[in-house]
Order: structure tokens, then C-alpha cells, then sequence
């Protein structure tokens, strides 16, 4: 039987539940040309989110076209500079004679090799012989514009992993160049989204960046429990099998409303189950769960220093925000305050733990149920 749940992709249909009212958003910031900027941890639904919004936007605006970019690929700028320009122009002619003649008629002072495969209407790609002058991004990035103008439509152009363009060679210069050629453009609107949130933050909230103000910026929450509980029964009811709330409920709160792992848990409850979800079939679920998962995380305990993961069995412990009590620092040995300063800060880099609202959480879920249940109770850490 298929699987009525789907992680590790980005879902959309009867795969994809709640966030209406960040649709809402996403959907009158693309019709209002208000740029938007999106962030949340790994895994959290961005991708999917962005997807629908946009599907929803060209359903309602018949004017409307966008532009998937993803950054995860893309090495450099040169790079980049093709996939936008060969985005753009497949996004906004509907024939693939069409998209040579725009290519020819936009590109002016550049000179674009358009190569196509075996399949032209998939293998059709642009690329650019740079002469690195400033005249040659900017005809680039003005594409979509331009292209707007002329025929009268409004562009989106999603740029999704928009951190990594750390790895481009000089990534203030190329924040510079985006930013300034869009700041004059009133018919493309650009969303910007992506995780490393310590990074993005510094991108768009330091006053002495580019990107600075560049737009709405959404934080990205988890998904509601009435609407995942609601989407797990449904999912059970619609393959002839059932769970009740209860269990649910469990679900959900075992993986804390992390999207992608409640989707995981949920799926290895349901291929587990033969007519309807017992306890004993949610516990070894949970431990098939830590099962697959655990060499990642004893890979990513290894990595730690003593200490930090002593700060990970407070968290485990409770304790989310009383780590100037000096009680609490002696208990888990955790050295001076100035210490779990610095912990605090090398745990966020990595993505293990995120700060909002002055809480701490461990961000996998599957990851903090694994230090409780198996490597903390095994006497893992010596206090
Ligand atoms: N609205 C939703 N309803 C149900 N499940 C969802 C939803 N959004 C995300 N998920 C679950 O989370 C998983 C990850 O979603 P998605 O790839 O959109 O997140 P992301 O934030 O873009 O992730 P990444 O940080 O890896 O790019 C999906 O495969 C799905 O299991
Ligand atoms: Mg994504």
C-alpha cells in the first residue's frame, strides 16, 4: 500500500496541511510587490510553504509567473547568473521557441550560450561568458524586469537556501550587486528563504548590510497540533486503518510539532500497524525511529565538547532558561557563566539548539528523545 505520508520532500495536495495564514501573507506580499524573506530551521516546512503560495498567487493572477531558484546547487555567481537568466526566460515565454528569441532580444550586451539536450524542453540552459564588468551582472539581474515590463506581467522569483551563498568567492559584493539592482524593481518581487537562521539573521537584520530592511521577514513556526493530529487521523482513516486521538496526540507531541519527523514517526507507526495503533505499536515505532537515526547522532555527540553535551542534559533535564543559577552551572558542570555563553553560541551555529522568546529548545526532536531514552540513560555523561 502507498504511504500516506511523505518526508524529505517538499509536499504539497493531501500531503500538505494548516499554514493558511502564512499563505495569506506570502500571497499579499506577491501581489502587493513586497519582498519577503523567510526563515526557520531545517526541515520545518519553508520549501513547501513557498511552493504552495506561489501556486496559489498564479491560480488567482492570471498576470502572474514565477521563478524556482535553488541555491543548494549553484557553486558561484557565474553560476547563478545562468540559472536566473534561464529561470527567468522559461518561466515567462510558454514556448521553447520563444525562449531563444527573448534570450536574443534581452540579453543585449552579452552574448548567452543556450545549449539543449536530448530533451530541449528540459535540457535548455543558458550561460554566460563573463568579461566581469559591472554593465554584465546587471543586465542579468534586470532580466526579469525588463522582461516584466514588456509584457505587461509581475514576476516572482523564489530564491530558496539563500545561505548558501556564503560559498560564492565574495558574498558581500554579490548582496551589494543583487541589492541594488533590485531595489528598483516594482514588477518582479523577490522571496528570499532558507535555514542557517544565525546567518540569514545577520544578512538581513545587521544595519550595515546590503539586504538590510530588504523586506517582510517571516519566522516560520511549527505546524499547529489540531491541524497534524487531524492530518494523522485522516491519513489512517483514508488506508482502511485507524488510530485514535490519543495516539495522535502522542505522535505529535513525541516529535514536538517538527513537521518533517512527525510525518516520519507517523509513517513508521502506520507500515507497523495492521488495522489500528496500539501502544505497544507507537513504543516500537518510536524505537525503530532511534533505531535508524541513531549513528547520526552518535556521530554528532562526538563532535561535542564535554560540556556542551552537558548543557544538552540540562536541556534534557528541563531546564531551558535558569542557567545563571549558580546551582544549575555546579550540577552540570558547566564552568562559569561566560562558559555557557560561548556553549550556547557554538550549539546554535551547528543547528542544535535554537533560542526564542529567551527559551532554549534542542531542535531535532528525535535527536533530545534519543539523549533521554538511550544515551543519557545509559550513564552516558560523567557530571
Ligand atoms: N504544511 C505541511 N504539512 C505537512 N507536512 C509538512 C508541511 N510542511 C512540511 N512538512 C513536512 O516537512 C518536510 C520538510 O518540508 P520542506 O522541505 O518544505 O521544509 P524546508 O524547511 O524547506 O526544509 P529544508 O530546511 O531541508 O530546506 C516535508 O517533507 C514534510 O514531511
Ligand atoms: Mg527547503
Amino acid at each position: 500500500m502507498k504511504s500516506p505520508f511523505k518526508f524529505g520532500q517538499v509536499v504539497e495536495g493531501e500531503y500538505f496541511t494548516d499554514r493558511a495564514k502564512d499563505i495569506k501573507r506570502l500571497v499579499a506580499n506577491f501581489e502587493n510587490n513586497i519582498n519577503t524573506v523567510l526563515l526557520s530551521p531545517r526541515r520545518w516546512g519553508k520549501s513547501s510553504l513557498v511552493h504552495k503560495a506561489i501556486k496559489t498567487t498564479l491560480k488567482r493572477n492570471k498576470n502572474f509567473r514565477a521563478c524556482y531558484i535553488d541555491l543548494f546547487q549553484i557553486r558561484d555567481e557565474k553560476e547563478f547568473y545562468g540559472k536566473l537568466a534561464t529561470g527567468v526566460i522559461k518561466s515567462t515565454s510558454t514556448k521553447f521557441e520563444d525562449w531563444v528569441r527573448t534570450a536574443g532580444q534581452f540579453l543585449k550586451t552579452l552574448t548567452p550560450n543556450i545549449s539543449f539536450g536530448i530533451d530541449p524542453q528540459a535540457d535548455f540552459k543558458i550561460s554566460f561568458d563573463f568579461t566581469d564588468k559591472d554593465k554584465t551582472y546587471g543586465e542579468i539581474l534586470n532580466l526579469p524586469e525588463k522582461i516584466a515590463k514588456k509584457k505587461k506581467i509581475k514576476i516572482i522569483i523564489a530564491i530558496d537556501e539563500f545561505q548558501n551563498l556564503s560559498n560564492f568567492k565574495n558574498p558581500l559584493l554579490f548582496q551589494k550587486r543583487l541589492r541594488s539592482a533590485w531595489q528598483y524593481h516594482y514588477n518582479t518581487v523577490y522571496c528570499l528563504f532558507g535555514s542557517k537562521r544565525h546567518m540569514l539573521t545577520e544578512i538581513f537584520e545587521n544595519k550595515s548590510m546590503p539586504f538590510y530592511k530588504f523586506g517582510d521577514v517571516i519566522y516560520l513556526s511549527k505546524i499547529e497540533q489540531k491541524y497534524l493530529v487531524k492530518f494523522i487521523i485522516r491519513k489512517f482513516e483514508k488506508t482502511s486503518k485507524h488510530i485514535n486521538g490519543k495516539y495522535a496526540n502522542e505522535i505529535v507531541a513525541l516529535m514536538k510539532r517538527h513537521p518533517y519527523y512527525v510525518q516520519q514517526l507517523a509513517y513508521i507507526v502506520w507500515s507497523n500497524t495492521g488495522k489500528t495503533v496500539d501502544q505497544k505499536t507507537l513504543d516500537n515505532s518510536v524505537n525503530d525511529l532511534l533505531d535508524r537515526n541513531s549513528i547520526l547522532y552518535e556521530k554528532e555527540i562526538d563532535e561535542l565538547s564535554n560540556t556542551q553535551v552537558n548543557f544538552l542534559k540540562a536541556l534534557v533535564d528541563g531546564i531551558d532558561n535558569g542557567f545563571s543559577s549558580q546551582d544549575i552551572l555546579k550540577k552540570y558542570n558547566l564552568g562559569a557563566s561566560s562558559n555557557v555563553i560561548k556553549i550556547k553560541r557554538v550549539l546554535l551555529k551547528k543547528e542544535i539548539i535554537d533560542i526564542s522568546g529567551g527559551q532554549i529548545e534542542i531542535l531535532d526532536p528525535a535527536f533530545e528523545l534519543w539523549l533521554r531514552k538511550r544515551y543519557f540513560a545509559a550513564g552516558g555523561i560523567k557530571l
